[in-house]
């Protein structure tokens, strides 16, 4: 979909690069030419990560292990890019926790993990970056990935859906704000694109793949759809793209968040029968209308 090289000269950062959703997105970068760093908790799994993306693609992916939690540990990270690379162009706040439960049984410090992580973490690091890229008069670029919960909410997942709608928000003052610095700040919301570290902790006794049954496209995520929407909003030539959040969900949430669903297995018949119900309705009110 897109031409070799197209990344080149980019360096960007992937918080949570080294599974999952960020190291399908930094092997994309990788793959176009970017010089990828790629963040997260476990130093083995990010060594083991990078080392096998160096070796399918080449390039160069470094490494650095941090918790995104502690706001001191991150602009140590950030500086340590700065003065090990220099400035980055690009940054995916990619790195999130996650797990089902009922509201009602969530502990303090549950909640915290996650909103420490999501809503916290993602910030410290964006704030790192983004006062660099204006200090030193960088341009640069900011993915967040969110989900489709920032638009309807979501029971059982409040803490990430509370997170992840305050990074929507983000997102969009950021845009308005840092403009003027050219610095662009968008979003993801992906649908169900199952990973290990997601189905394990929202679906672990049943299947991400039911998920497609309810969807409009009737499928779940293809890797490829997401990878290639993170190339986009990170390339050259669509600078003028900044403030979104765009959901690649096969207008799932569209469906599903709406409140007529079950009105999917209508038929032709039914519709007109209803049809003349509401048309019949609109009569009788006209006539007490006297019009
Ligand atoms: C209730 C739980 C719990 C559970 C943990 N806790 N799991 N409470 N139900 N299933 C509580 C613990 O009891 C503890 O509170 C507190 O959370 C912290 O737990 P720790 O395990 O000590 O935390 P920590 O090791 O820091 O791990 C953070 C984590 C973990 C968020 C809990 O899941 C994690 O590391 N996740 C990272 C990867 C991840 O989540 N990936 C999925 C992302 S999916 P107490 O009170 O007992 O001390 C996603 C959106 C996908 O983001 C969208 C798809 C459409």
């Amino acid at each position: 979909m897109f031409r070799e090289g197209l990344l080149q000269g980019k360096r960007i950062l992937v918080t949570g690069g080294g599974t999952g959703l960020g190291k399908e997105i930094a092997e994309r970068y990788l793959q176009l030419g970017a010089e990828v760093w790629i963040a997260g908790r476990r130093g083995a799994v990010l060594q083991e990560s990078a080392a096998s993306l160096m070796k399918t693609h080449g390039g160069k992916v470094g490494t650095h292990a941090v918790d995104i939690r502690d706001a001191q540990a991150v602009d140590a990270m950030v500086q340590r890019i700065w003065d090990e690379a220099g400035p980055l162009t690009g940054l995916v706040n990619n790195a999130a926790g996650n797990f089902i439960s009922p509201t009602k049984d969530l502990t303090p410090n549950g909640f915290n993990a996650i909103a420490g992580i999501v809503f916290h973490g993602s910030f410290y690091v964006t704030h790192a970056v983004g006062r660099r890229w204006i200090a030193g008069g960088h341009r640069g670029s900011v993915i967040s990935i969110l989900t489709t919960w920032v638009h309807t909410g979501s029971p059982y997942v409040v803490p990430s859906a509370m997170s992840k709608a305050g990074l929507h928000v983000m997102t969009k003052s950021l845009a308005v704000e840092w403009g003027r610095y050219g610095i662009r700040l968008n979003a993801i919301a992906p649908g169900a694109f199952p990973t290990e570290g997601a189905a394990k902790r929202l679906r672990p006794e049943g299947r991400f793949e039911d998920a497609a049954a309810g969807n409009p496209m009737r499928r779940i995520g293809r890797m490829p759809e997401l990878q290639n929407l993170a190339t986009f909003l990170m390339a050259d030539g669509c600078e003028w793209l900044s403030g979104e959040t765009i959901a690649v969900d096969g207008a799932g949430y569209l469906a599903n968040g709406g409140s007529f669903t079950d009105l999917d297995g209508l038929s032709d018949a039914d519709w007109e029968r209803m049809r003349g119900q509401i048309r019949a309705q609109n009569e009788k009110d006209r006539v007490g209308r006297g019009a």
